[in-house]
């Protein structure tokens, strides 16, 4: 809302004119870095201008399209619409990525076949799982990989956590990481007091040392499920 309050984000999907001037623009400022776009389908059903503002946007020299196959009035509701998407791909000849909904290489599969898209994009099934690129990756390939065990997620939330740390620095970092460690402890099937613990805790080391109990198999995950 804050976004698209002013004539930014989704809300330049009504406004080509003014989405194409600043794309222009930031074409020129980029000099020979490759400017890529993404956008939505539209702005609510019946306003479905992805294809046209695509179509300009190729015209000026975007360098590849990713389109979330959902109109903004939709938010994340329903789902993510391939035919929309398929209609870009039938006006623009630079790459083009599909994005919605997709959690496996199935998924991946399908929006690739429904969409005629070069590619996928995958936001919120990653949380917790930044394995899961490179199982769709080699699922597509016809390969498989096999999830991570429960220690080796508690590992990487360890590593992550340090990273965000490091990256961010320790106040908000803190804050920025908070969201993944509770996405790991729902996917490695923590239970009540080990998430409030984690995002809770005022001092990263305690964090630290929980996370690595929880990596060596020292704390059971499912500790406080019933609580
Ligand atoms: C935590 C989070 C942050 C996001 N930030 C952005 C952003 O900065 N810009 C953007 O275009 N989309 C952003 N998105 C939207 C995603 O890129 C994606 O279009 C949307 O989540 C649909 O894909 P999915 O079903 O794979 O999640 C964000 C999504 C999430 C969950």
């Amino acid at each position: 809302k804050k976004v698209t309050s002013g004539a930014c984000g989704a809300a330049l999907m009504r406004e080509p004119d003014r989405a194409e001037a600043i794309v222009r623009a930031v074409i020129r400022a980029a000099g020979p870095v490759p400017v890529t776009v993404k956008m939505r389908l539209g702005w609510a059903e019946g306003e479905l201008s992805a294809p046209d503002l695509a179509a300009r946007l190729e015209q000026i020299g975007v360098a590849m399209i990713t389109v979330h196959g959902r109109t903004r009035a939709q938010l994340y509701k329903g789902s993510a619409d391939p035919a929309g998407i398929a209609a870009v791909r039938r006006r623009v000849h630079v790459p083009l990525i599909a994005n919605g909904d997709v959690a496996s290489p199935a998924d991946a599969r399908r929006l690739l076949d429904r969409t005629g898209a070069d590619g996928v994009m995958i936001g919120r099934a990653t949380l917790g799982r930044p394995w899961l690129p490179a199982m769709v990756m080699a699922g597509l390939a016809g390969r498989s990989v096999a999830m991570p065990d429960t220690a080796a997620i508690w590992s990487l939330a360890r590593a992550h956590y340090d990273l965000a740390l490091d990256h961010y620095g320790e106040a908000h970092g803190r804050r920025v990481v908070r969201k993944h460690l509770d996405a790991y402890a729902t996917v490695a099937g923590a239970g009540r007091a080990i998430r409030d613990h984690l995002v809770r805790a005022e001092q990263p080391d305690d964090v630290r040392a929980v996370l690595d109990r929880l990596a060596l198999g020292d704390l059971p995950a499912d500790f406080g499920v019933a609580a």
